[in-house]
């Protein structure tokens, strides 16, 4: 039988920590700094890569992906050192997806040219909002004439290009929102990430909020009539949602992405990156050191910034599928839930079908458009009702 992780594929995810300035909302781990030592970073993100890569030989990469932090910042000839060295390690795929995240700022769009001839295939740009007003209010450093040179460019540069926004702003209509996603379709891309503006802790906009100091953002009701509206407008204008905050034309979804969400492998390069490898039975997390400067430390004390490498436990691979496919229009593959040691309750399956929450086709368990707006619950409520097969349970005694 196809080895689990093989039925979701294999990545690598590669993280470059530096941004220009920090954004009041983000809590990804990025940092703003004056100087960086280019040749230290190649040489430390090459060290982390093949480090890892000897532990998990013979595979077929499907997707490399340069998140951040603002990776466009990333001088063009570490991104091709990477690649080069990915693409010797393992056998790439003949389509190998590379994504590039980028800011739509001159200073990037600059060096476009540089990253496509690099290998980069696919670029994502956080154009956030077509909204110059709320540029100003998200902090970020670009404006809408920017954002949409940078997206033309990107458009002739590369293969794909996707763009990122946030709604649920301050002071944001429906009526207002609607427009401006008009105005994204317009531009015809061929994939959307719209996320809703989540007010993360630690963040300046958290301490804002709590200051009292963050009026007019949507309540619950609202945020709910946005997210319906999206997706409703998307999928009229042919950008289906393939998951609850991205859509695309039909064959333009984010292959990396999707690996996440059907728990397949990747592995996890730079500070603060995640990974997870399957070895057989067994399913290991590893995790980097998150802070640049302590990262770089680590890679030349041990040759990589690994500072967790743990076994999950044997349930967790189960439940990871459970919680990302069911984020996915395509569902959960009930019998591939089975074949991980994982089955849900039949009691459930008819509660939420009866609900019109989802659908079943085969052994695939569908959420529908009510069910993909109410996600979040939906997987709580089946992650209580499923239990280990009965396969799981023997092998758990004999073990
Ligand atoms: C790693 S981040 C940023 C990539 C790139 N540096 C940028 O800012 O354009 C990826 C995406 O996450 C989204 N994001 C980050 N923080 C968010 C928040 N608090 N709420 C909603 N979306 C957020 C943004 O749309 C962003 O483009
Ligand atoms: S949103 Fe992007 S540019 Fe802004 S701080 Fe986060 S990673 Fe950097």
């Amino acid at each position: 039988m196809t080895e689990n992780w093989q039925e979701a594929g294999f990545g690598l995810y590669v993280h470059w920590p530096f941004c220009e300035a920090k954004c009041p909302y983000c809590d990804f781990n990025s940092h703003v700094t004056g100087y960086v030592d280019e040749t230290r970073w190649r040489d430390a993100l090459l060290s982390d890569l093949r480090h890892q890569a000897a532990c998990l030989p013979d595979r077929r990469l499907g997707s490399i992906f340069f998140g951040g932090g603002t990776p466009s910042r990333m001088p063009p000839d570490i991104a091709a050192a990477i690649i080069a060295e990915a693409r010797r390690l393992w056998t790439p795929a003949n389509d190998l997806e590379i994504t590039l995240e980028a800011n739509p700022t001159s200073v990037e769009t600059g060096r476009f040219h540089a990253f496509r001839d690099a290998g980069v295939n696919r670029v994502s740009l956080g154009v956030q909002s077509l909204r110059n007003r709320d540029l100003r209010a998200l902090g970020r450093t670009h404006d809408v004439a920017q954002a949409l040179r940078a997206l033309q460019l990107a458009r002739d540069v590369f293969d794909r290009t996707s763009f990122d926004l946030i709604y649920a702003r301050q002071g944001q209509t429906l009526d207002d929102w609607r427009s401006e996603l008009g105005d994204a379709v317009a531009l015809q891309p061929d994939h959307l990430s719209v996320y809703q503006l989540t007010i993360e802790p630690g963040t300046v906009f958290a301490r804002r909020h709590d200051a009292g100091r963050l009026p007019g953002l949507p309540d619950d009701d609202v945020q709910a009539d946005l997210y319906l509206a999206t997706d409703q407008i998307l999928e009229r204008c042919g950008m289906p949602s393939y998951e609850v905050s991205n859509h695309a034309v039909p064959g333009r979804e984010c292959r990396h992405n999707l690996t996440y969400w059907r728990a397949g492998d990747w592995v996890g390069v730079g500070p603060g990156a995640h990974g997870r490898l399957t070895w057989g039975t067994e399913r290991r997390a590893t995790r980097a050191v998150s802070m640049p400067e302590a990262w770089l430390g680590a890679v030349d004390a041990n040759g990589h910034g690994l500072i967790e490498q743990s076994t999950l436990p044997s349930d967790a691979h189960a439940d990871e599928y459970l919680i990302g496919a069911l984020r996915l229009r395509k569902g959960l593959d009930l019998a591939r839930l089975n074949r991980l040691g994982s089955i849900v309750r039949l009691d459930a399956l008819d509660t939420l079908m009866e609900e019109g929450l989802a659908s079943c086709h085969g052994t695939v368990l569908r959420p529908t458009a009510r069910g993909r707006a109410l996600c979040d619950s939906i997987i709580a409520y089946l992650a209580a009702r499923s239990e280990p097969t009965c396969d799981r349970a023997s092998h758990k005694l004999s073990s």
